[in-house]
């Protein structure tokens, strides 16, 4: 396991910074357990992505799921970027950061009516659709639409992606998406349709894809099809090749936005040289997930057989990922003696589940004690949005650090508010 630091988050005088902000220093302003984000390194994944998917004239829509902190969103789109999203929050929170209507893509598997609704008065971009019932829906729905409006389907090229089971999205059997076959047979029923624009073909086909290879076989199936369409008159104007790419949570592992947007020019050059329409990528993880750290303290350090527990102050409703997908954040003590012994912990946190554990037989300085901060790496994505207030635990601050200045883009919710709710 190598401890995956950067030029943003780092030891500087034996105090791991972010930016110029030391985390303790922080810890002193805002209660633990809290993330903290570096706007330089969103900023820097950004610029890396759009050097990278530009050069061959890809547009990125960032996959705000990943983390919708209005701040953050700001921060994204405020570079160029459109988003992906798959919720009426998630359209809403879209358009209060000030993200124009027509650089949203709404995907997902569920829409409700409401939603579909809301997105159509919204005047939202495109909708990928994931099945025959969803488009039917649509086409209801929009016939008091004053344009017509754009349409994808989504299919499910059925590759193998080498990533956690519960994060592959275009293998046969997931619910994401419909066989190719199927959108043929839709783009024919729908050619003439005059609220929808049947128009794109989208997929997604899981999310830390380490590899490149998924890509081609997936691209080589959309761009098939693209070419069936063609030979029957239909035009696609946009393909939309979702997200996915891999960071590297420590194990060396991950996948660069220039490999990954090579190999899907090279591709459709290959394959398709005449395809004049639109590409578009959805990065989610990979634009954020290396500028957040969660920091947590020591609770206890509890003695135990066959090791002793750490046991922290966040728990899994902070960072679900290792419940949820036996996943590894890198831990690491925020101050930092290079000569320290290490030893086994098993890192737990407080929640009454056995699940609540972060990670097993994990090497912490011996000396570790209670009341000591450490922070949780990689944790800008998918940790935050996905927390929850289990055992009837306070939802944790979130902190935007630019160089030495800390800003708290969501304040802690406490637990009187929690409870307002139930009035
Ligand atoms: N586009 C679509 C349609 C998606 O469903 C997703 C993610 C993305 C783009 C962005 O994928 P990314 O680039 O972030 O990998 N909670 C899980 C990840 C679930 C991803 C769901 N879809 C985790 O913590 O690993």
């Amino acid at each position: 396991m190598t401890t995956p630091l950067n030029e943003q988050l780092n030891y500087r005088d034996n105090q791991l910074h972010l930016e110029s902000c030391s985390l303790s220093s922080v810890a002193e302003q805002v209660a633990t357990p809290f993330y903290c984000y570096s706007k330089a390194r969103i900023l820097q994944n950004t610029a890396r992505c759009q050097a990278a998917f530009s050069a061959h004239d890809i547009g990125i829509h960032y996959a705000m799921k990943a983390n919708s902190n209005l701040h953050i969103l700001h921060l994204i789109s405020s570079q160029g970027l459109g988003v992906d999203t798959v919720s009426a929050g998630e359209i809403q929170r879209a358009i209060a950061a000030g993200i124009a209507a027509e650089k949203i893509i709404f995907s997902g598997v569920g829409k409700s009516a409401a939603e579909i609704r809301l997105a159509l008065d919204t005047g939202i971009g495109q909708f990928n659709v994931e099945s025959a019932e969803e488009l039917a829906l649509l086409s209801t729905l929009a016939q008091t639409s004053t344009r017509p409006v754009r349409v994808a389907l989504r299919v499910n090229p059925d590759v193998t992606v080498n990533t956690h089971r519960h994060i592959t999205t275009g293998t046969r059997g997931n619910k994401f998406g419909m066989p190719p076959e199927q959108a043929l047979q839709l783009f024919r029923d729908y050619a003439d349709h005059a609220c929808l624009n049947l128009c794109g073909l989208a997929m997604h086909i899981g999310s830390q894809i380490c590899e490149a290879a998924p890509y081609r076989q997936a691209v080589s199936r959309l761009l098939a099809l693209t070419k069936t369409l063609k030979a029957e008159g239909v035009h696609i104007r946009c393909l939309d090749l979702g997200g996915g790419f891999g960071i590297d949570y420590g194990n060396g592992s991950s996948l660069s936005f220039s490999e990954v947007a090579q190999v899907i020019a090279d591709t459709i050059h290959t394959e398709a040289p005449d395809y004049d329409g639109k590409v578009v990528v959805e990065p989610g993880r990979s634009l954020v997930a290396d500028a957040g750290v969660l920091v947590t303290r020591v609770n206890f350090v509890k003695e135990a057989e066959p090791r002793p527990f750490l046991i922290l102050d966040a728990a899994m409703n902070d960072l679900m990922r290792p419940a949820l997908y036996q996943a590894v954040h890198p831990l690491l003590t925020v101050s930092y003696a290079d000569n320290r012994v290490q030893r086994q912990f098993d890192v737990v946190g407080p929640v009454c589940e056995s699940t609540d554990t972060f990670a097993r037989d994990y090497p912490v300085s011996e000396d570790i004690q209670a009341g000591d901060l450490m922070a949780f790496l990689c944790a800008g994505a998918y940790c935050s949005v996905m927390s929850n207030s289990y055992n009837s635990r306070e939802i944790p601050a979130e902190v935007l650090v630019d160089e030495n200045t800390v800003q708290v883009i969501r304040r802690r919710i406490s637990q009187e508010e929690l409870m307002a709710f139930e009035d």
